[in-house]
């Protein structure tokens, strides 16, 4: 178990990989909030299978959060990061704080299109604005030939996804699937702050993606798969926010679904004052 080298500015985190690169090694970076579990170290294993050395960035970034209660209530707990970090084999973290991220007269800010304007969009004014513009900026201070992001935040993989090739920033993005409890909780960083009693019902949702899958495979269309989710999450949540089967590239809502084409169905909804988001491929026929 050997410690990673911690970066703290963009320069030193750009040197460090141009190294890397200079002798043909390929270096993949996992962008991160911290508060890491499994989702996250099953990410680090995605980047190992692509590259020679791996860069976790842990930075809570202020400029996602619509809500400042959300910002402030996120989990810090970065020894412990740090700690899992060297027990997983991370190279380097890139740790910058907020005003090597941010510094004074920062004015800038990359404005996703259409994808970025539905669902979480619409339910978190500015949010992809600003996950859009740290990614760039990470991906510009780290300048790796990959970088990985969870299925689990779909619309943000997609959003990033779409930046990524529209500014021609020739990084590789690739795609790790969702890691769950063994109940089927999607692992999230918030699942910290749902006492027991909201995270039996936060079930619900797992239950209820299961449910849509199960109809989908039986031949029914988006108004019945949202129905059977619906029918298992909207008893157990204290709000639900949407649930609806999206074209998984556009993240427009289907009224029907084409043989052939990739269909998500996605969930946001509150359990004891968390908000919780998750989503599942449904099958695709012929
Ligand atoms: P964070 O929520 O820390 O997530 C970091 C990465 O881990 C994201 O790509 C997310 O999709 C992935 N992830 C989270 N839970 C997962 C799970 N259960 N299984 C697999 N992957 C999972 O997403 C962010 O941070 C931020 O928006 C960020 C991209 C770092 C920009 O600030």
């Amino acid at each position: 178990m050997s410690t990673p080298l911690i970066l703290r500015d963009p320069a030193s985190a750009r040197r460090w990989t141009l190294e890397h690169q200079a002798s043909a090694r390929r270096v993949a970076l996992v962008p991160t909030m911290g508060a890491l579990h499994r989702g996250h170290l099953a990410l680090v294993d995605v980047a190992r299978s692509h590259a020679d050395h791996v860069i976790v960035s842990i930075f809570v970034n202020p400029t996602q959060f619509n809500r400042a209660e959300d910002f402030d209530s996120y989990p810090r707990v970065i020894d412990d990061d740090l700690a899992i970090c060297a027990e997983h084999g991370v190279d380097a973290v890139y740790l910058p704080a907020a005003e090597a991220m941010y510094p004074s007269g920062f004015d800038t800010r990359i404005e996703p299109g259409s994808i970025a304007s539905r669902w979480e969009g619409e339910h978190r004014a500015g949010h992809f604005s600003g996950v859009a513009t740290v990614v760039i900026k990470l991906l510009n201070a780290c300048a790796p030939d990959v970088a990985v992001f969870g299925a689990k935040d779909l619309q943000q993989l997609t959003v990033i996804r779409r930046t990524v090739t529209d500014l021609d920033l020739g990084v590789d993005i690739v795609a790790g699937d969702t890691i769950r409890e063994s109940d089927g909780l999607a692992m999230s960083s918030r699942n910290r702050r749902l006492d027991s009693v909201a995270r039996q019902r936060a079930l619900a949702i797992h239950r209820g993606l299961l449910a849509a899958v199960a109809c989908a495979n039986a031949g029914h269309g988006p108004d019945a798969i949202e129905r059977a989710a619906r029918d298992l999450i909207d008893p157990a949540a204290d709000d639900v926010e949407y649930v609806a089967v999206v074209d998984s590239a556009t993240f427009e809502r289907s009224p029907t679904m084409i043989d052939g084409c990739g269909y998500s169905v996605i969930v946001a909804a509150w359990f004891g004052g968390v908000r919780l988001i998750d989503n599942m491929a449904l099958p695709r026929s012929a």
